[in-house]
């Protein structure tokens, strides 16, 4: 018997092994826990595995690429075909190259002329394995493509469940929990954008509290799907969701698809935690590091499109006074905004609202020390504009069907270069005469058409463009990625913007669902969260102060009200609660995150390390028990000893062990109240 080559990837606590061969992709062998350095599975599968009755003569286990027509009854990593021909694939050659913790696999398929190069890294840092696939079109005639997974990764046998995320605008990641079964299990998203309904990612637990987790890092149209294997594992795959005729590639023409990132974790906030490492590295500061997430003041629900110079630069004085940092002007300062049936496509400033320009409130907000930062939503028109006025053809449209419109709004095909010089020298003129160092960036509708031929995978990447374009030359601008609140949050735009806005709900209650499920992917400091108005706009629920504070204290803190309006004392808790951020944020946004639920509708968030933990504490209802039940820290070292302080109340001293095990009591807490606490090692 001979012995394979192993490709074994090592990081701190995961191990991925695939058993190669000069002849066949390699071939799935471990993706989980660490394994002992040098642990490899023995003997061959390709030799050894036994062969059941009424099989193949060779039954092909789970490739890193398998191929349909070849042996293989599973998921196919391609679908394609040159007009009905070639629409098998099995490589008739592989080729490793080992680059330290990452490999580039290459495979050659000469019976149907297509050569896929598939890359594998796993960041030790991380624990993160990125796959990314490179398919060529080898052959003489174009290659319809249907679907090429980034990647297709196996799942243990005792995996039982998927927890997916769901949701709608105001409702954004709404978990769903699904068992795993013999029945395709799969989520599909053709809403041209990321969706607020079907979040790129999803976690998988096994039997024994094993977590693993994958995200899709692209910000369009996707696909992912798990499948029971017949050795009893399951197989993962993560792609594009391509339409019809969208990729055809001539001779020679290549497809790379976005990155899968997968993971595995003793449970779900391990893996939470190596997203956060991942995404952490992904990130794209000026400057080359984050400095501190500046406190925003949002005008949006305080204004909303009835914007008054005057108004504005009081407001802007009234915010700096209260210690805000980042002065947002949000939708309706451009010409004739005033609603959201106009105007979109004209980014000049409205000479009604803002006779001498943006200049003025611009200045006013630098000279009290903020920065300004500007709401866009670049990538749309309204069809009574200016801009589609004059260049009526380039929203996106089928020839013979009427334009959908959302919002009342179309959207501008990017991939017509004049269509991204003129965004681009737009929003260039504004970068380049104000002091703008910030950029909200929106996209307020889900697409229908993507042209004429489908160009929805072209799109995204027009946009990424832009973005990298505007950040290129004006290397000192944030980019907050927004698509109606949530819709736009993935991993893929993370490399090009610095900040999410998580949802247009600012009720508090609502958003401590919304920001958990964000952070099961993304860390805290991308996580937009504001102090919104009482009654919340999106949910008429009212809330205190305090409470609606320490929801969004965790995440990138902003304000979204008329602050000239909070007076006397709440003017004073609201100076305090961001005070109390700003001695936070550090903390917050550097390390790990724990979430978790006591029961009784009591829910919990750390941040921190076994040295020092910031926790908060919500409960969303009443309680039902007459004693709340005590709150478990897994975090903390038993041999350690604990100084725990309830924010402005008096502290105690607790065994690490002990709160670790038997847990902190909870305070008494009425419904929509919260409590944070400062554990410090003694
Ligand atoms: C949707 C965003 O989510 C809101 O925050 C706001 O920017 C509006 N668009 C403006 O139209």
């Amino acid at each position: 018997m001979s012995q394979p080559d192993w490709l074994i990837l090592n990081g701190r606590f995961v191990t991925a092994i695939l058993e190669c061969s000069a002849t066949d992709a390699p071939l799935w062998r471990y993706w989980g826990p660490r394994l002992a350095d040098g642990a490899t599975p023995g003997a061959a599968l390709r030799e050894t595995r036994p062969l059941p009755t009424f099989s193949l003569d060779f039954d092909q286990p789970l490739s890193i690429f398998p191929g349909l027509g070849v042996g293989w009854f599973g998921q196919s990593a391609l679908l394609a075909h040159r007009a009905g021909e070639d629409w098998t694939f099995q490589a008739t050659s592989c080729l490793v190259e080992r680059d330290g913790n990452a490999a580039t696999i290459i495979l050659r398929d000469d019976v149907a002329a297509i050569d896929v190069e598939i890359l594998l890294k796993l960041d030790p840092a991380s624990d993160v394995l990125t796959l990314s696939t490179k398919l060529t079109n080898k052959g003489d005639q174009p290659l319809d493509v249907h679907w090429l997974a980034a990647g297709n990764v196996p799942l243990p046998s005792d995996a039982k469940a998927v927890r997916s995320y769901g949701g709608r605008h105001n409702g954004e990641f709404v978990a769903i929990d699904d068992p795993l079964s013999r029945s395709l299990w799969r989520r599909e998203n053709r809403r041209g954008l990321t969706s607020h309904d079907a979040f790129p990612g999803a976690i998988v637990t096994c039997d024994d509290g094993t977590t693993y987790g994958a995200q899709f890092a692209w910000s369009g149209n996707h696909a992912q799907q798990i499948e029971w294997l017949d050795d009893g594992r399951w197989h993962w795959q993560m792609g594009e969701w391509l339409a019809p005729g969208e990729v055809a590639l001539e001779p020679g023409e290549a497809l790379e698809t976005p990155e899968m990132l997968v993971t595995c974790a003793a449970d779900a906030n391990g893996v939470a935690q190596n997203f956060h490492a991942a995404i952490r590295s992904r990130t794209n500061w000026p400057g080359g590091t984050m400095k501190p997430r500046p406190v925003h003041l949002n005008t949006w629900e305080g204004f909303y499109f009835n914007h008054d110079e005057a108004a504005l630069k009081d407001l802007a004085t009234s915010a700096a006074e209260v210690g805000i940092e980042r002065f947002v002007l949000d939708d309706g300062w451009f010409a004739g905004r005033n609603d959201d049936r106009t105007s979109l496509g004209d980014w000049w400033p409205d000479a009604n609202k803002y006779p001498n320009g943006l200049k003025p409130l611009a200045d006013h907000v630098t000279g009290l020390g903020m920065e300004f930062g500007l709401w866009v939503e670049p990538e749309m028109v309204n069809p009574d504009s200016e801009l589609c006025r004059t260049y009526p053809d380039w929203a996106f449209c089928v020839q013979g069907r009427p334009a959908i419109t959302a919002r009342n709004q179309l959207v501008l095909d990017l991939t017509r270069p004049e269509v991204c010089d003129y965004l681009y020298q737009k929003i260039a003129d504004l970068l380049a005469t104000l002091p703008i160092s910030y950029l909200k960036w929106d996209h307020n509708r889900d697409l229908t058409v993507a042209g004429q031929r489908p160009k929805y995978r072209a799109q995204v990447q027009e946009a990424y463009a832009l973005m990298a374009r505007i950040t290129a030359a004006f290397p000192h601008v944030e980019i907050e990625a927004c698509a109606g609140g949530g819709g736009r949050i993935d991993a893929g735009i993370a490399r090009y913007t610095h900040r999410f806005w998580v949802s247009d709900n600012n009720d508090a209650t609502s958003r401590i669902a919304i920001q958990r499920g964000f952070l099961q992917f993304m860390p805290p400091e991308l996580m937009g969260a504001h102090i919104g108005a009482a009654p919340s706009h999106a949910t008429g629920r009212v809330q205190s102060l305090n409470f609606r504070s320490m929801v969004a204290l965790p995440g990138h803190l902003g304000v979204e009200f008329d602050v000239r309006k909070v007076e006397g004392a709440q003017r004073e808790a609201l100076k305090s609660w961001i005070a109390t951020y700003k001695t936070m944020r550090d903390q917050l946004h550097g390390g790990k995150v724990w979430t978790g639920d006591a029961g009784d509708s009591l829910l919990w968030q750390a941040h921190g390390d076994e040295g020092e933990v910031i926790l908060f504490l919500y409960r969303t209802l009443p309680t039902a028990l007459r004693y709340s039940p005590a709150i478990r820290l897994p975090m903390l070292s038993e041999k350690r000893r604990y100084r725990v302080t309830p924010l402005g109340k008096e502290a105690s001293d607790h065994d690490g062990a002990w709160l670790k095990a038997a847990g902190l009591p909870s305070p008494p807490l009425r419904g929509e109240q919260a409590q944070i606490f400062r554990i410090i090692a003694l």
